[in-house]
């Protein structure tokens, strides 16, 4: 056996992280798209923390603000980090309580290296320093990012890098504080490791425009749901929105459309931008439908059920930092959840509207709740449209025109199951789009044999052979 699998089945023994957190996405605030470096600071914090209690964000879930990169200046003679003296006068504690007194949750920035991204004091070493000083702090959620730290990212998975999250995720658990732990190692790879590591990890790099969101989350955590579940998320990272002052944006529709994605995806609602927010993007975050898909309690992350977009396999999407274009081509994407499903019909083709057509039952094809069931259990549904709020009466298809570059629509369904189910195998109706292809309705392993399967998986496998394109 190789020595990395060795070392790795040995990492299986250890204790997951055991917080009971998470059972649903996280939801909330990240400074980084807003900020990064420029303006992280006490004053800033208190000022984001005061707006989403303006806008009602807490109430509907949005519940953490979270400082990334930037705040931290140095190691006291303790040990100890010590934030930037000019942006947290007052010291770090004294954010926390303002952020507690707001009804908020406050979350912070490490990485496992020695140093973060953005040259900052990383807590390769000091692991069970920093998880203590967070916890003094009041810390309810710490972000843990990857930069500089020993790696072996050509010849992935990382042992050393999947050890070292081991390490401030053990010291985290001994302080006793329940703190949910988002691992940020932007690779898919990740995944089959991640319920052991965090409550959520990364599987690609920074979404920062529509181009990313397709490369880093939309073409990649499709083949990833089998790791998705309460407590234990992939993570496609944050929102962008539209309004945004920084070169971080999207069109109003692709921010629409991630946060439809993201929801049928169950990944965290992270939103990158607050005090410049704009009505749009308010109404878009604000839409409680769409976020009660995303936080739908049954957890499971919703997949490509029918697309006309280049065959991908895992195999093409192992590295994630490989840029593809954006295909000329359209998906469905479909997320069962308690009462129903959430579909999310996108036009990805940059230059042409398009129109697609989805017979409703075709939900079954990928989906969890149906495993072992003939496809055509049902053929009609009660259809709600999720953004014009709108029922649209009991349907066999749901027929839209899509605009271009990006533009999507969002529904809920309701299966109308028939009386006396069918016994006769029926053949199934297609989806009326001709070039269309279903992926294979898979099978799932229950959700708790996830983490002990993982070694075997392709998402695995995949990864050690690099040219298999
Ligand atoms: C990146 C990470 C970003 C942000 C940044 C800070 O590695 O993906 O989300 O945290 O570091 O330097």
């Amino acid at each position: 056996m190789a020595l990395w699998k060795l070392l790795l089945a040995c990492l299986h023994q250890v204790d997951a992280l055991d917080n009971g957190l998470g059972l649903l996405p996280q939801m909330g605030y990240n400074t980084w798209n807003d900020f990064e470096c420029e303006g992280v600071s006490a004053k800033n914090i208190s000022k984001v923390a005061d707006k989403m209690v303006e806008l009602g964000l807490p109430a509907l879930g949005y519940e953490y603000l979270i400082i990334d990169d930037c705040w931290a200046d140095h190691r006291g003679k303790d040990g100890k980090l010590v934030p930037d003296r000019n942006a947290f006068p007052h010291g770090m504690k004294h954010v926390a309580d303002y952020v507690h007194s707001k009804g908020l949750k406050f979350g912070i920035y490490m990485d496992r290296g020695r140093w973060t991204c953005a040259g900052r004091p990383g807590s390769q070493g000091y692991e069970e320093v920093d998880a203590k000083t967070f916890v003094s702090w009041g810390a309810d959620y710490v972000k843990t990012d990857s930069c500089n730290g020993p790696d072996s990212l050509e010849d992935p998975p990382s042992a050393a890098a999947i050890a070292q999250y081991q390490l401030f995720r053990d010291a985290l658990n001994a302080t006793g504080r329940p703190v949910f732990l988002a691992l940020s190692g932007w690779h898919n790879w990740y995944s089959p490791y991640g319920e052991s590591l965090a409550n959520s990890w990364r599987i690609g790099y920074d979404v920062r425009n529509w181009q990313s969101a397709w490369n880093f989350a939309i073409r990649v955590n499709g083949f990833l749901s089998d790791f998705g579940g309460p407590g234990r998320w992939n993570d496609p990272d944050m929102l962008v929105g539209s309004s945004s002052k920084t070169a971080v944006q999207m069109t109003p529709q692709q921010s629409r459309t991630q946060f439809s994605l993201w929801s049928v995806m169950a990944a965290p609602l992270l939103l990158g931008s607050m005090l410049s927010m704009g009505h749009h993007d308010l109404e878009t975050y604000t839409n409680t439908e769409v976020i009660a898909v995303d936080q739908d309690p049954l957890g499971i992350q919703g997949e490509i059920v029918w697309e006309n977009c280049p065959l991908r396999k895992r195999t093409n999407i192992k590295q994630s930092q490989f840029y593809d274009e954006i295909p000329a081509c359209q998906q469905v994407w479909a997320r069962p959840i308690t009462d129903g499903f959430a579909i999310v019909l996108l036009n990805l083709d940059a230059e042409k509207p398009a129109n697609v057509s989805f017979a409703v039952s075709d939900v079954c094809w990928s989906s969890q709740a149906f495993v072992g069931k003939p496809c055509n259990f049902f053929e009609e549904a009660s259809v709600r449209d999720l953004w014009r709020k709108e029922h649209l009466g009991i349907r066999k298809f749901i027929n839209v025109t899509l605009a271009r570059d990006g533009a999507s629509q969002m529904f809920k369904i309701k299966p109308i199951i028939p009386q006396a189910p069918h016994t006769s195998a029926k053949k199934k109706t297609p989806a009326s789009t001709a070039t269309g292809h279903r992926p294979k309705s898979r099978h799932r392993e229950p959700v708790s044999s996830h983490f002990s399967v993982a070694l075997e998986t392709d998402a695995v496998h995949f990864l050690q052979q690099p040219d298999e394109l």
